[in-house]
């Protein structure tokens, strides 16, 4: 059978990551096999003893594990822990070790796309929810100037710009209104909510009327491909970024852990361009 690595998710039948792991470790020739595992929210302490008792090599965790897997690892890598999220698993001859590749994976998707050093850029996110946090932790750690961030419920926008301080990024919480009007002020805008993903195609989760021209719109959602967040962006005369590089990342940030080989991440987002259809 080979060696064993897995997706803990709920639900987790619409999963690309089965199929762009499965081609990666045959492509590395590894006898390996990626399998999703639907796991119920109250059987994720069972899930993660499972990952020991069976020997699983390595897993990711989705939606709505992320945060609940923390308890019953041994390590939590440093930007997991400030993060507050685990999205792989290593298994260490037993030992289970935490790490976070969504924001990392964000910060790479960045440079590829725009070729150019970020740190003097003025960021600002919208949302305050996991994602958010791991690609404001992320930039920040990258060593960013400035990060402001604007959600729906202003109030969960406090542990963001804690953060930012404890790792002196300056970082203003902005209501929608107050994003919308300065709006001008920043170079790249980045929506981490999950508005204007399919089926509410039609949705957008802020205002571009005061974007400026030379502006970075970047969009998390890779399902529709171009967002309307993007495709007015766009009309503007925006640079636009949607999540497909992000979620390519991310995935080849984790084989990396597991297998310490980097995959084709040309191939990988050629399969989840093929499985988006
Ligand atoms: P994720 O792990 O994908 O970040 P999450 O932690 O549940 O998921 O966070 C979801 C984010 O999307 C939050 O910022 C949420 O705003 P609230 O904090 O106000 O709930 C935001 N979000 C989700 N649906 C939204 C909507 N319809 N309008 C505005 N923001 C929305």
């Amino acid at each position: 059978m080979g060696k064993v690595f897995g997706l803990l998710g709920h639900p987790v039948g619409h999963s690309m990551s089965p199929n762009i792991h499965n081609d990666a470790f045959a492509q590395i020739g590894m006898k390996a096999t990626y399998h999703a595992f639907d796991v119920q929210p109250e059987f994720v302490k069972e899930a993660v003893s499972g990952i020991r008792a069976l020997q699983i090599v390595g897993c990711n965790v989705t939606v709505p594990h992320k945060i609940a897997v923390m308890d019953y690892l041994d390590e939590i890598d440093e930007e997991a822990r400030i993060i507050g999220a685990v999205n792989t698993i290593v298994n260490q001859n037993g030992k289970l070790i935490g790490y976070n590749t969504d924001g990392r994976g964000f910060v790479q998707s960045l440079f590829e796309e725009l070729k150019e050093e970020i740190k003097e850029k003025r960021f600002l996110l919208i949302g305050a929810g996991g994602a958010a946090r791991g690609v404001a932790t992320a930039l920040m750690l990258h060593g960013i100037g400035h990060l402001s961030v604007t959600n729906r419920t202003i109030e969960k926008v406090e542990p963001i710009v804690h953060l930012a301080k404890s790792l002196n990024t300056s970082s203003l919480a902005l209501d929608r209104a107050q994003a919308e009007k300065a709006l001008k002020e920043y170079d790249v805008i980045i929506n981490t909510t999950s508005v204007g993903m399919s089926p509410n195609i039609e949705e957008i989760p802020i205002d571009l009327s005061q974007l400026k021209q030379e502006a970075v719109v970047s969009d998390l959602i890779y399902n529709p491909l171009e967002t309307k967040l993007l495709q007015v962006a766009k009309n503007q005369g925006a640079k636009t970024i949607n999540g497909i590089g992000m979620f390519v990342n991310q995935a080849a940030l984790s084989f990396e852990h597991w297998t310490g080989l980097t995959p084709d991440r040309y191939r990988m987002r050629k399969i989840v361009l093929e499985q988006l259809g």
